[in-house]
């Protein structure tokens, strides 16, 4: 190994925390000149003059999702120059930004050094104080726990989500699929839709109420909620109100109040159903607690619904931006399993999730402290050059498909085999119908950072009706 003295100031601020930078400028430091070969030492415009490749804000506003999409761009660039690379977004608590597969399944696979209790997701400074402060502290979520007390509290529900469990709900997924392609159909066949909030939203929220026993009349309060929920920062979506603080509260307390109906009526009526399941979970003999319970109830409504409706209306725009993918599904059906791995691979619902180190860490040859955070972008690990031939090509044959769109390790998504069937479902029932669709208007993105997609997708089409 080549170690050189190189002077302070050519480290670069992008690289480092403050803290180490200042420690840095003290004195000069050896410099592994491997460094220099993965360029995670990188310059902009002279060697004088060292500019970081990024703050983060392009990573984290929901606004520049909104307007420019996932930073695919920015990324690329991250996981050639520095893939271990220090953010500090104004308004933002500062962050490591990990953009590598490999080093996302490392992260991922220790959840004793890298923990979620702190916080799964990057918050501004007001969102932060408004949640602190709202029926959301209380509730306590699995996807916010750790080990050992978070794989006790994980096995409450993960029998419902086997696979064998799930196919039982094969033929609720089924006919939801069909009626929703029945009423693009309508008298005609022909017609205009937004898939994004007729079809992509419809079909999940269908399956997650059924199973979590919420009756038809209240699905819409249920879409209403988690869309709250999930774009805090989008004007169209968000709960109204000029106090952020307020309606973030009053959005806590709302679904608090409609789950706690279920509980109650479940506890005291158990049926077959995940409801009852969660309403008389018992860890280690003792029944779970009332915020444990009710947090339950938000994480499998929330996880289920919003990330399977993006990733079914990004899919449906990949379809539509590349017809010889639909084309082949179409000729080809036996794909549609692997289709559906290339769509949560292409759109990455989840774009990021957050951990807290609790020791001093490397991660991909950086020096991580205890305390840090670090985002795991799994949208970007989802293009990784070392990870996937030709990670830029829409492919539903896609053979080799380790993609992280359902996480990896100890939080792997618990719902991945309810998200693949009811993709599944959609998926083959358009492909048998579909004549013809196209492009009818600009698709709009949410303003969200975190859970990502479409929340407008307007399109032409043509359906031949069920029975030919
Ligand atoms: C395409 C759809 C979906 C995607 C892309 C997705 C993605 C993810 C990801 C990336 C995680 C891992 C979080 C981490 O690393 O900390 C996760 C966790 C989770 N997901 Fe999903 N999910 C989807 C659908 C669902 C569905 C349908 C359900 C339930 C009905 C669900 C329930 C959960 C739960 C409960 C967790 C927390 C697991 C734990 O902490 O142990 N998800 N999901």
């Amino acid at each position: 190994m080549v170690i050189s003295i190189v002077p302070v100031s050519v480290r670069i601020v992008g690289c480092y925390p403050p803290e180490v930078v200042g420690e840095m400028a003290a004195t000069p430091v050896p410099c592994d000149l491997a460094d220099f070969a993965r360029n995670r030492i990188t310059f902009q415009s002279s060697w004088s003059h060292p500019m970081p490749i990024t703050d983060g804000h392009e990573l984290i506003s929901p606004h520049a999702y909104a307007e420019h999409g996932p930073p695919h761009d920015l990324w690329t660039r991250l996981r050639v120059e520095s893939p271990v690379h220090y953010c500090e977004p104004e308004g933002f608590e500062p962050f490591w930004a990990i953009t590598k597969h490999a080093d996302i399944c490392e992260i991922s696979t220790q959840p004793e050094r890298f923990i979620s209790e702190p916080g799964i997701t990057v918050l501004t400074d007001s969102q932060r104080q408004a949640l602190d402060t709202s029926a959301f502290a209380a509730m306590r979520v699995i996807i916010q726990m750790d080990p050992p007390e978070h794989r006790a509290v994980r096995k409450v529900a993960s029998p419902v989500f086997t696979p064998l469990a799930i196919r039982a709900l094969d033929e609720e997924m089924e006919r939801s699929a069909r009626e929703l392609v029945d009423g693009l159909a309508g008298s005609s066949g022909e017609g205009e839709c937004d898939f994004a909030t007729d079809v992509a939203t419809a079909h999940p929220l269908r399956v997650l109420s059924h199973m979590l026993g919420v009756p038809r009349e209240q699905e819409p309060d249920i879409l209403r909620l988690t869309n709250q929920l999930f774009a805090l920062d989008d004007p169209e979506l968000q709960r109204k109100g000029d106090d952020r603080q307020q309606a973030i509260m009053e959005l806590g307390l709302e679904l608090y109040e409609m789950f706690d109906k279920i509980i109650q009526d479940r506890r005291a009526h158990p049926r077959e159903d995940l409801a009852s399941i969660l309403a008389n979970g018992t860890v280690d003999g003792e029944p779970l607690g009332m915020m444990e319970t009710v947090g339950y109830y938000l994480i499998v409504f929330s996880a289920g619904h919003d990330t399977t409706k993006n990733a079914l209306a990004g899919g449906m725009q990949a379809f539509l931006e590349h017809p010889d993918e639909l084309h082949r599904l179409q000729a080809h059906p036996e794909l549609v399993d692997r289709a559906v791995e290339e769509v949560v691979r292409w759109t990455s619902p989840v774009n990021y999730m957050k951990r807290t180190a609790v020791e001093d860490a490397v991660i991909g040859g950086q020096r991580i402290s205890d305390g840090d955070c670090l985002v795991m972008f799994y949208g970007s690990a989802n293009r990784d050059a070392d990870e996937f031939e030709e990670p830029f090509r829409f492919r539903i044959d896609r053979e080799k498909n380790r993609h992280l769109g359902f996480g990896i390790g100890e939080h792997f998504c618990l719902g991945a085999n309810m998200a693949r069937r009811s993709q599944r479902a959609l998926w083959l029932e358009l492909s048998r119908r579909l004549e013809w669709a196209e492009s009818a208007g600009d698709p709009e993105q949410i303003h969200s950072s975190f859970v990502v997609g479409l929340k407008h997708l307007p399109m032409r089409y043509r359906i031949r009706p069920a029975t030919l």
